[in-house]
């Protein structure tokens, strides 16, 4: 157990390779018009006729349709891999998402079928810990966050995530019935339902909406000694636990007296019962000789039913209610998903955990469900994926959706129509790339609005180019601002830029190089070389943190080396060996930063490397603030 500050040890999961994290290189995500899409109309108010499942709560908003007259056109479909996704949103969206909802590989499996000894366990654990430290942060403070898994990594992922959200904030587990029938392959038991992991950003702030009766709640109230305050239903009217003041007899109307059971006492105190019996707010049973129970009456009850852990596939659909949907989407196709979720799955979510014009994200979004459902609800959302259905399903998806040609799923129940649109982003390459020497220099795939984005992003300003001056590309306040080129600058320049920016700002400026001035001479400008003074910031030139194949430790008989070669000296021979060898593996997909970014490449080998950290003498020379 790790020991914590006070010298004290704290209950946490341990996993090998769980100290190793990627230093993360904030990318800009970029647009592709021509695939974004959006409806060639705005509903105007006709959209405010949709309506969600919610109810009002006592105190939360009402939840019913988005405000009048909004089609959410800023959606954002991303594709590629979700923890660069994540890291290049980080900066705009964070604490702003109300409601994430996650459904990961349950697990690699057979990518990993030639270990069996918890590797792979290790591998996927980092994985999402990496991932779910970044949805964290992008929670807003009311929020609150869905995951979907099996029980082959449930009670890790539980006990991960309360290292992650902290176990005060763990709000419950939703068990949803996603097939009915036993599957008949199973070989002990099988599984017809998933875990549905709920945490909150902060469970103090955190305020959920319940869910619309349904006829079925509503016929268990009858009315039948014809009370004018209409149907009720009855509860005990005893506690599980004994209180001195609320154990007492009460007198039936047929004479008889009736106590609590052992342990037990009512629920209210003497006083209190007698007062609801002069209410007739107690029913004694058709023949007034049963234990008295509490009235509750249909009109008093709060709009709307707190939702339970149990999420029958009656109330939330199920797997093949999803294949379905996607079948109607995609009439030539033969299950092109294996487990796509079915609408009124999250559409239950979002009902719970979101209201109109929120922001809804899931980072594994498949086929596209939570996008859609989201857009159907009048939320707005995000959606990552890395797999080419991004292109072949999610995209046609969204459409059909937009253009109100998608009748299946929750459409009629909430009556969707039609509107909004989504913009399609692709994660950005690397800023840095390796030149013929093995040197990072600026990627040749970067324009000059794409550098200043970048440069913002590492240099933490947002990026607003103004249209009036040229060196105002992105400010962090008011009087602050940062302007990018990979010109060399002369002293008379920078006189120039320092006469522009005035006493009473600051500007940073990021350029190739500069000349003939000395620390002191601007006060208002601060000069830093790119990329020099970026070489530290994070890990350059690395695109896949997803568990690809290649990405995988080798394993013995897999890198196709001859037996006996010298390659094979390195193979992992024993158990214990193999889970070394594969987690000092696994750590290349983390550790680059600790190691410098030019580890490990065939090109370098034999040259001068460049570091992640530059000498200390040159790293000073490298930026002068207030010259
Ligand atoms: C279980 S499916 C999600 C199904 C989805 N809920 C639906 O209803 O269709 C998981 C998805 O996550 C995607 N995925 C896995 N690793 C990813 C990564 N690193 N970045 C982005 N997407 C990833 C997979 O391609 C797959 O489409």
């Amino acid at each position: 157990m790790p020991p914590m500050a006070n010298g004290k040890q704290k209950l946490e999961l341990t996993w090998i390779g769980k100290e190793n994290r990627p230093k993360l290189e904030p990318r800009i995500l970029i647009e592709d018009p021509a695939k974004s899409y959006h409806a060639g109309f705005r509903h105007g108010d006709q959209q405010s006729a949709v309506s969600s499942q919610a109810a009002t709560t006592d105190d939360g908003p009402s939840a019913a349709g988005p405000p009048s007259g909004k089609d959410f056109f800023d959606n954002r479909l991303i594709f590629g891999d979700n923890l660069l996704a994540l890291k290049a949103l980080e900066q705009e969206f964070t604490g702003k998402i109300k409601c994430i909802y996650i459904d990961p590989p349950y697990n690699t499996g057979s990518a990993f079928t030639h270990y069996d000894d918890g590797i792979e366990h290790s591998l996927w654990l980092s994985l999402m810990r990496d991932r779910l430290e970044l949805l964290r942060r992008l929670l807003s403070p009311d929020g609150s966050i869905f995951i979907q898994i099996d029980d082959r990594e449930c009670h890790y992922l539980k006990v991960a995530m309360d290292g992650i959200f902290g176990r005060d904030n763990f709000l419950g587990t939703a068990i949803w019935q996603k097939r009915i029938s036993p599957d008949p392959d199973s070989k002990f038991i099988s599984a017809t339902h998933d875990y549905i992991f709920l945490y909150a950003r902060d469970q103090g702030r955190c305020m959920m909406n319940r869910l619309v009766r349904t006829a079925e709640q509503d016929a268990r109230y009858a009315n039948p000694d014809d009370d004018p305050r209409g149907p009720w239903t009855s509860s005990d009217l005893t506690r599980r636990e004994y209180r001195e003041h609320d154990f007492y007899a009460i007198k039936l109307p047929s004479g008889r007296e009736v106590w609590p059971a052992k342990g037990r006492s009512w629920s209210v105190p003497p006083e209190t019962f007698e007062e609801m019996r002069g209410e007739n707010r107690v029913y004694f049973g058709p023949n007034g000789d049963a234990m008295p129970r509490r009235k509750r009456f249909l009109s008093e009850v709060r709009d709307g039913v707190v939702p339970t852990s149990w999420w029958s596939s009656e109330d939330a659909g199920k797997n093949e209610d999803g294949k379905r949907e996607i079948k109607s989407l995609f009439p030539d196709e033969n299950d092109p998903f294996a487990t796509p979720k079915p609408e009124r799955l999250i559409q239950r979510i979002l009902t719970i955990a979101s209201n109109p014009g929120d922001w809804v994200l899931d980072s594994f979004a498949g086929s596209g469900t939570t996008g859609a459902v989201a857009h159907k609800m009048g939320r707005r959302w995000i959606m990552v994926e890395l797999g080419e259905h991004c292109h072949t399903h999610i995209i046609p998806r969204m459409k059909k959706v937009i253009d109100g040609a998608d009748p299946g799923g929750i459409t009629e129940s909430v009556g969707w129509e039609g509107g909004g649109g989504f913009r399609y982003y692709r994660v950005g390459p690397s800023l840095l790339e390796k030149d013929q020497f093995g040197n990072l220099v600026i990627s040749k795939e970067f324009n000059s609005a794409m550098l200043a984005e970048a440069m913002c992003k590492l240099e933490g300003f947002i990026y607003a180019p103004s249209t009036t001056d040229y060196w105002q590309q992105g400010h962090s306040t008011e009087a602050d601002f940062i302007y990018v080129t990979t010109q060399t600058l002369t002293r008379e320049q920078l006189q120039k830029l320092s006469d522009d920016v005035g006493p009473n700002r600051t500007l940073l400026i990021c350029c190739g190089a500069f000349r003939g001035i000395k620390a002191g001479d601007f006060p208002n400008l601060t000069v830093k070389k790119i990329p020099k003074a970026v070489l530290a910031k994070c890990e350059w030139g690395h695109d896949d943190y997803s568990l690809e194949i290649q990405n995988l430790p080798v394993v013995e008989g897999k890198s196709g080396a001859s037996r006996g070669g010298a390659e094979d000296a390195e193979r992992p021979r024993t158990k214990a060996h193999r889970r070394k060898q594969a987690a000092a593996n696994s750590a290349s997909l983390f550790d680059m930063a600790e190691t410098g970014v030019s580890r490990g490449g065939a090109e370098n080998d034999g040259k001068q490397t460049p570091t992640s950290a530059p000498p200390r003498e040159d790293f000073f020379d490298n930026r002068l603030k207030g010259i």
